[in-house]
C-alpha cells in the first residue's frame, strides 16, 4: 500500500474520507494524492447551444463555468492544506475537468494507486440512497483496492 489517491469534492463526508486517508499514510509510510473533478469548460459552439436551449444568457452561464471551476481550486488547495496539517503531504495536487467516476478511475490506471478512498456520500446526492454513485461506480470498476469511509 504505498499509492493513495483521495478524490475530493468538497462535502463533509470526503473530507472524512481525507481524514482517514492521512492517517492510513502516516501509518503505512503511503503516499497521497488528491483528485477533484470539475464540469468540463463548455465548448464555445456547445455553449452558446445550451444557453439559448436554457434560455439563460450566455454570459450567466460562462461566468457560472467560471466560479465553478475557482470553487474546484479551492477545494483542491484546501485538502493540500488540510492534509499538510496532519503532517502528510499530498505528492500531487489534481483538478481535472470531466465526469467523476470516469476521471476517478482513469487517474487511479494512471498514477498506479494501490488504494482510492471516497466517501460513502458527496454534495450532490438525494439522501435516500446509502451511497453515492461515484463511490458506488467506483468501488465496482476501480483496478485497485477501494475505501469507502462512513
Ligand atoms: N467531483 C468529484 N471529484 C472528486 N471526487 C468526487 C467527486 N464527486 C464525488 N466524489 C467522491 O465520491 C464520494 C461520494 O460522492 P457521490 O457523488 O457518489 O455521492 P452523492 O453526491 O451523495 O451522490 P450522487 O452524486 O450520486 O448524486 C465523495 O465523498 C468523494 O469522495
Ligand atoms: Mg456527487
Amino acid at each position: 500500500m504505498q499509492r493513495i489517491l483521495v478524490a475530493i469534492d468538497g462535502s463533509e463526508p470526503a473530507w472524512k474520507a481525507l481524514d482517514v486517508a492521512a492517517e492510513l499514510a502516516r501509518a503505512l509510510g503511503a503516499r497521497v494524492d488528491l483528485l477533484h473533478v470539475v464540469r468540463p469548460e463548455p465548448p464555445p459552439a456547445g455553449i452558446a447551444a445550451y444557453a439559448e436551449a436554457e434560455r439563460i444568457p450566455l454570459e450567466e452561464e460562462i461566468a457560472r463555468w467560471r466560479s465553478e471551476r475557482l470553487e474546484g481550486d479551492e477545494i483542491a488547495r484546501e485538502a493540500a492544506e488540510r492534509l499538510r496539517t496532519k503532517g502528510v503531504r499530498a505528492v500531487e495536487t489534481i483538478v481535472e475537468e470531466g465526469s467523476p467516476a470516469p476521471a476517478i478511475l482513469a487517474t487511479a490506471e494512471r498514477l498506479g494507486a494501490d488504494l482510492v478512498v471516497v466517501g460513502s456520500r458527496g454534495r450532490t446526492g438525494l439522501l435516500a440512497t446509502l451511497l453515492g454513485s461515484v463511490s458506488k461506480r467506483v468501488a465496482e470498476e476501480a483496478p485497485c483496492s477501494v475505501l469507502v469511509v462512513r
